[in-house]
């Protein structure tokens, strides 16, 4: 297995002046081949000095014609950035982006070669009707329709409940549930594997719990990612793994 993935999704934290000093903050310091960072596209040149890997938090479902305020794939690819969330539940809830909607996003973000991480998770009421092994199939099996090939994809398990909450799920509910996520991709595409990162309430104060779960190949890491000093130490612990 490769190195554990971090990536932070900056979302719409900050604004243009914190990020001079977040950036201050972190030039340099970020010395681990495998993080990706998805700033607001708005702010994506400050941080084109950094030297790291930079992505989007949402792509458009086309890649040819006209609509207003989107970034098609091809767009974002001719600014260097080669990653993109497709999926989030912010997304989901807050624009009703639709499992089919997620499914054309990712097929626009593969013909431009583009790396997606496909975010999926139960909402609380799914979790406590025991629903959510349905909720992750429903939402696998309609965004990855008609895609072969998922080298370029990889999952991030978000259940919608430990987003921001600073709460997080259980060593037993996390494996169980990643393990799940795995085995039916498996089954589902042919026997590939996927990786599935762990999004929600990530901090330097459960990373090393989290670290231990085997099963985890990486973090989405939302509020803890805009800190620097925090982001900085989530990263530590992890290179200490290797
Ligand atoms: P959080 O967000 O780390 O602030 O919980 C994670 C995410 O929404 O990707």
């Amino acid at each position: 297995m490769g190195k554990k993935i971090i990536i932070g999704n900056m979302k719409t934290n900050m604004n243009y002046f914190d990020i001079e000093n977040y950036i201050h903050e972190i030039e340099g310091k970020m010395d681990y081949p495998a993080v990706i960072l998805l700033p607001t596209s708005l702010y994506v040149p400050y941080f084109k000095d950094l030297n790291i890997k930079l992505g989007l938090q949402n792509i458009f479902f086309e890649n040819e014609g006209a609509y207003t305020g989107e970034i098609l794939p091809k767009q974002a690819k001719s600014m260097g950035l080669r990653y993109s969330l497709v999926g989030h539940s912010e997304r989901r809830k807050e624009l009703k982006e639709s499992n089919q909607m997620i499914n054309k996003k990712i097929k626009a973000g593969l013909q431009e070669k583009m790396g997606i991480i496909l975010c999926i998770g139960e909402t609380l009421e799914e979790k406590v009707l025991l629903e959510t092994e349905d909720a992750l199939k429903r939402q696998i099996f309609t965004a990855l329709k008609g895609i072969d090939d998922l080298k370029n994809i990889v999952i991030a398990y978000e259940p919608v409940w430990s987003i921001g909450t600073g709460k997080i799920p259980t060593e037993r509910e996390l494996v169980n549930a990643i393990k799940f996520i795995k085995n039916f991709v498996k089954e589902f595409k042919n026997n590939q594997e996927i990786k599935v990162l762990y999004g929600g309430s990530v901090s330097s104060s459960n990373i090393e719990f989290l670290n231990k779960i085997e099963e985890i190949d990486g973090y989405l890491i939302g509020g803890s990612s805009c800190d620097p000093e925090e982001f900085l130490k989530i990263i530590e612990e992890v290179k200490s793994l290797y």
